[in-house]
């Protein structure tokens, strides 16, 4: 059974619709976060912090390799994964991606009392938002189904899921 892969800017309800859809299927829920910061005792500020992005961006890749392995998970990923197309390919093998999106605005106001996201610590963050989101928007758009999540709640994403799976035939929706 195929993979359900959550992709999209930091901000768009990933790891909340991906907990509830895992439960929803009875799948296994990985969040790539997740994994990162438990298997190196550190959270993202503080790889961020004293290693930098670069070093982050490998332990992504292979956090992401590493999921991409299984079957039958729902994978909730960092914003950034769409940066390097090996990551990509790995979750595209055998996965659905499915891209949550969201207006400035809305991302800027549900991350603004947010401190756990190094890119966003900018003096601007509405700028910053608009800028990293223009530079990634190609890449988000480059999946199986796109999701504006704005003015819905986890669980409606959810059900946009599923119809969405149920659409493609897949047994678990
Ligand atoms: C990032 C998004 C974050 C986290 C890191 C970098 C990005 O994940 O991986 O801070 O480059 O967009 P979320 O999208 O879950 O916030």
């Amino acid at each position: 059974m195929k993979n359900v892969v959550l992709i999209g800017f930091m901000g768009t309800g990933k790891t909340s619709a991906g907990k509830l859809l895992a439960a929803r299927l009875g799948s296994p829920f990985i969040d790539t976060d997740m994994k990162i910061e438990q298997e190196n005792h550190l959270t993202i500020p503080e790889i961020f912090a004293a290693h930098g992005e670069a070093y982050f961006r490998d332990l992504e890749t292979a956090a992401v390799k590493m999921a991409a392995q299984g079957s039958n998970l729902v994978i909730s990923t960092g914003g950034g994964v769409v940066l390097r197309g090996e990551n990509m390919a790995a979750l595209r093998r055998n996965g659905w991606i499915i891209t949550l999106t969201a207006s400035v605005d809305c991302i800027v106001a549900r991350t603004s009392r947010d401190n756990e996201r190094p890119l966003l610590l900018a003096e601007d963050r509405q700028k910053m938002v608009e800028t990293l989101l223009a530079q990634r928007a190609s890449l988000y758009a480059d999946a199986d189904f796109i999701i504006d999540t704005g003015t819905l709640t986890p669980l409606q994403v959810v059900e946009e899921i599923l119809k969405f799976l149920k659409r493609k035939g897949d047994p678990r929706a």
